[in-house]
């Protein structure tokens, strides 16, 4: 009989064919040689280059490709192989050296035995996880000391609020919320690093529970 772990699975195999779908989920301006991560991880997370990051429930990896070429050393853990497979697809054709291990999550220890300088999750992670407590253990776990845990997630109750197709703010587009994504908030490319940066977007995850936009 299938378990709800099971259900949740099959879910993100089925996600991940949508989220592969045109640009849906960035993946046209990943290829193009942006990097996939919104201002609040780059700046909060900060330098990555030569360090160990460990992106957990890392669904095709454009965020964690993303941190590699930034010059982080990354392996991703997820436990649906449609979505790892795109992840190791997009690895190779983009020329990025990274790991992807499919795992649960909870059973990452038996498939990965290293510790990391980052541990990284972000957008869609908590919701999905049946107990909190034993997951922060598989976080610490595989933290080296002094090491730096960092998650960017979002409540799925922000979803009662509507959301435009495109917003429009001055000469920023904002990134789409993608009605077929299950995951928040809706992604946009962002500029290769040597781009220079905008002014600081103020629509960032925060505690007051505003949603962030990734600025194009
Ligand atoms: C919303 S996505 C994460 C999106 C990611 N932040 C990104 O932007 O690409 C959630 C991911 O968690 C994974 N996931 C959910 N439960 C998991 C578990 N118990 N073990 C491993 N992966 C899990 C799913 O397969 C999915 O790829």
């Amino acid at each position: 009989m299938s378990t709800p772990m099971d259900a949740n699975r099959e879910h993100w195999d089925e996600a991940t064919d949508i989220h592969a779908r045109g640009n849906v989920y960035g993946i046209e301006d990943f290829k193009a040689g942006r990097y996939q991560l919104h201002r609040i991880e780059v700046e909060e997370v900060g330098d990555v280059a030569g360090k160990r990051l460990l992106h957990l429930q890392c669904h095709f990896g454009l965020d964690t490709l993303s941190w590699a070429r930034r010059g982080a050393i990354v392996t991703g853990v997820d436990f649906s192989p449609k979505a790892l497979a795109l992840a190791r697809r997009l690895a190779a054709e983009s020329g990025i050296d990274a790991r992807f291990i499919e795992s649960n999550v909870y059973d990452a220890p038996a498939a990965l035995n290293e510790r990391f300088d980052i541990v990284f999750c972000s957008y869609g992670v908590l919701c999905w996880l049946p107990d909190l407590p034993r997951w922060g253990e598989i976080v610490a776990r595989y933290l080296e000391p002094g090491g730096i845990f960092y998650i960017a997630d979002a409540h799925p109750f922000i979803r009662v609020f509507p959301t435009d197709d495109d917003i429009t703010d001055g000469s920023t587009s904002c990134a789409r919320a993608s009605r077929t994504s299950t995951t928040l908030p809706a992604r946009a490319g962002r500029p290769p690093p040597t781009t220079p940066t905008r002014p600081p977007d103020t629509r960032r995850p925060s505690t007051s529970g505003s949603t962030a936009w990734a600025i194009s």
